[in-house]
């Protein structure tokens, strides 16, 4: 698979992860504040596209929470209605996204992060990111298909990071 490392590149810097805008994200007409925040920050989006994921989508997606007594709950939430699915790019951007993102329990949520910012209850707490390596590449390669991710370079990369 592509995973958009250039020889350029250092190999930090073609990590990848994959972040969703859950259904009362896309529902409360937040996307554009979400996906912004990842934009202005520098990292690179080099997937993007809305559907409403299949139950087994949303099983395969939240398998490790399988046994957990909120996973129907969890799964039933996810397939309710539009998700925005996006790999996002960029050095450190797997534990970067997930410090944007705040804490599961949005109460918890540092003021700034999204959870923080825009929600209140753990059942509701609009964005999904990977938790580390092995989780973010199991993600990307099952919501997106290789040919629908882009490998390509800022115009401005020089004023974004030196080398
Ligand atoms: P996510 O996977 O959605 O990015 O969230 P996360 O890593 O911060 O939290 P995780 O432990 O993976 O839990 C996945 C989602 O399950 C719901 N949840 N509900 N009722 C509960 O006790 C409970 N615990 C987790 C949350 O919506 C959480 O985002
Ligand atoms: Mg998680």
């Amino acid at each position: 698979m592509d995973h958009g490392c250039h020889f350029m590149e250092l190999a930090m810097a073609c990590e990848r992860t994959f972040i969703a805008i859950k259904p009362d994200g896309v529902q409360r007409g937040l996307v554009a504040d979400i996906l912004g925040r990842f934009e202005r920050k520098g990292f690179k989006l080099v997937g993007l596209k809305l559907l409403t994921p299949s139950r087994a989508l949303a099983e395969q997606h939240y398998g490790v929470h399988r046994e957990r007594p909120f996973f129907a709950g969890l799964v039933a939430f996810i397939t309710s209605g539009p998700v925005v699915a996006m790999v996002w790019e960029g050095e450190g951007v797997i534990a970067s996204a997930r410090v944007l993102i705040g804490a599961t329990k949005p109460l918890e949520a540092a003021p700034g992060t999204i959870r923080g910012d825009l929600a209140v209850d753990i059942g509701r707490n609009v964005v999904h990111g990977s938790d580390g390596p092995d989780t973010a590449q199991f993600e990307i390669g099952l919501w997106f298909q290789p040919e629908e991710l882009s490998s390509w370079q800022p115009a401005d990369q020089a004023w974004r990071s030196e080398a």
